[in-house]
């Protein structure tokens, strides 16, 4: 067997952790991980190597841990390094796309496809490397996200949904299984032209659906569906009553949907929220760390969101 020659990118650092930028938002994540101090070393493509143990950074759509420099001497003895390290594997492609290929070949290697909503996401940890050069390569024997590179590919439906804002919902409940039950009575507010409003039905809820603009006839048309035309922030929570959660992706500056989302929680009339926090340029990170810092809070980019983040409040998460 071949001994494996391993390197610490950084000399005295016990731990480097990589930071893999949505695509196009590799300034934001650098942005982000200046605001929370984290030391940049290197920067490979998207990937952001960093000091340090894995933190929760947004604007990471995968974080890789435990990340190192291992040297090989050719495509059979790279595959006998990584085997073995861990179960499934993936390949970030920086350079030596077909050496790369070549390697996965002789690993369990994890197979890209399409999934449908709500199909089983498997569980094991994914390994990744990247090819630096013909003798090295970055590795790391455990990311975060069990799909490649934190991005899932839907099935989609083209005929039903009147909008493909669906896709975030379809993520949020397949990927991360954070989603109500059915029969639970929630909001969804600048729903139109209606594709969380048209989710939310299908799996079952009682929805009080809320826009300035009209629904589409076909979403309006649903029997569980409480249209009101006004705007969302003239909202009082106990005009609205008890709800098992908070559904928003209006188009608003940052802090207009914190104060909105904050009349909510302080009604204690909501348990959970998912909400789209939608920036304008340049990113609102100051509202982004405040909603962040709200007990129970997490805050995602999800495969969809383009300039725009989810943020999630549970109430079992909040105690
Ligand atoms: C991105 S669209 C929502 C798409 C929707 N989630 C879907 O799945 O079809 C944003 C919506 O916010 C609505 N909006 C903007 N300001 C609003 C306000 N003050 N009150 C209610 N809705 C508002 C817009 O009318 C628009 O329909």
């Amino acid at each position: 067997m071949t001994p494996m020659v391993s390197i610490l990118i950084s000399m005295g650092q016990s731990k480097c952790t990589g930071y893999l930028a949505p695509v196009d938002f590799e300034a934001d994540l650098k942005v982000e991980l200046t605001l929370l101090g984290i030391t940049m070393l290197e920067t490979h493509g998207r990937l952001i190597l960093c000091e340090g143990e894995a933190q929760d950074v947004v604007f990471a759509q995968d974080t890789w841990h435990d990340v190192e420099k291992v040297s090989y001497s050719s495509i059979g003895n790279a595959a006998e390094l990584l085997r073995g390290r861990a179960n499934r594997w993936s390949h970030y492609s920086l350079n030596n796309h077909r050496r790369a290929e070549l390697i996965l070949e002789k690993l369990p290697s994890v197979k890209i496809k399409r999934y449908n909503f709500l199909d089983p996401i498997p569980t094991t940890p994914i390994g990744v490397f990247s090819l630096l050069s013909e003798s090295m390569m970055l590795v790391s024997n455990r990311t975060n996200c069990p799909l490649p590179f934190g991005e899932i590919n839907f099935n989609e439906d083209k005929i039903n949904p009147p909008s493909r804002a669906y896709l975030k919902l379809w993520e949020l409940f397949t990927l991360y299984k954070i989603m109500p039950t059915p029969g639970m009575r929630v909001i969804d507010v600048g729903s139109c032209p209606g594709g969380w409003t048209w989710v939310l039905h299908n799996i079952g809820c009682d929805v009080v659906s809320v826009d300035k603009a009209p629904l589409d006839p076909r979403v309006a048309a649903l029997p569980r569906i409480d249209f009101r035309q006004e705007s969302a922030f003239g909202l009082r929570p106990q005009h609205i009553g008890k709800l098992d959660w908070f559904f928003s992706d209006i188009i608003c500056y940052p802090d207009k949907l914190l104060e909105l989302v904050t009349r909510f929680r302080d009604s204690g009339l909501v348990d959970n929220f998912a909400c789209t926090i939608k920036f304008q340029a340049p990113t609102d990170f100051e509202t982004m760390f405040k909603l962040k810092a709200i007990p129970g809070s997490k805050i995602i980019h999800l495969s969809c969101n383009k300039h725009e983040v989810t943020w999630i409040n549970l109430k079992q998460n909040s105690k």
